[in-house]
């Protein structure tokens, strides 16, 4: 999950980078993979796996909830927001140059996964460290593994 997080803290530099004006056709190709790929499996991931197996293992003091919901929600919002700036980049391939309000939905979408990135790193990972042990995490790392 952490290496994930690396992965989209570079794709978010990116995308900052594309709502600045930048235009490099690779670079719109690899976030559009990012985009409807790499990140609606990770949304899926933490989702389905991983936040079902805190929510078994965590304390009843961990306040895990309201953590929860709000990643739930931001992952929620994210989804749709995800496709949609992919389809921007789509269109600015075909030929059709971003528009300011394209490039202010993907600069502040940028934003939003870096906060959402940044609490899961400070507090979502740190308690799935304490309270998953390598046993409770093997078959959900397997699955992971197997899949890419
Ligand atoms: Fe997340
Ligand atoms: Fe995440």
């Amino acid at each position: 999950m952490f290496a994930e997080h690396q992965r989209q803290r570079q794709a978010v530099d990116l995308l900052l980078r594309v709502a600045g004006g930048e235009f490099d056709a690779a670079g719109f190709r690899r976030l559009i993979r990012f985009l409807t790929k790499d990140l609606i499996q990770h949304i899926e991931d933490e989702d389905a796996e991983l936040f079902p197996l805190l929510r078994a293992h965590c304390r009843a003091d961990d306040d895990i909830e309201s953590m929860l919901a709000r990643l739930s929600a931001e992952h929620d919002e994210g989804r749709p927001l995800a496709l949609a700036v992919a389809e921007d980049l789509e269109r600015a391939l075909g030929g059709n140059p971003l528009t300011d309000p394209a490039r202010r939905k993907i600069k502040s979408f940028a934003a939003a996964i870096r906060r959402h990135l940044a609490f899961e790193n400070a507090a979502l990972l740190p308690l799935a460290e304490v309270r998953l042990t390598a046993r409770v995490v093997a078959p959900w790392a397997r699955r992971l593994s197997e899949r890419r």
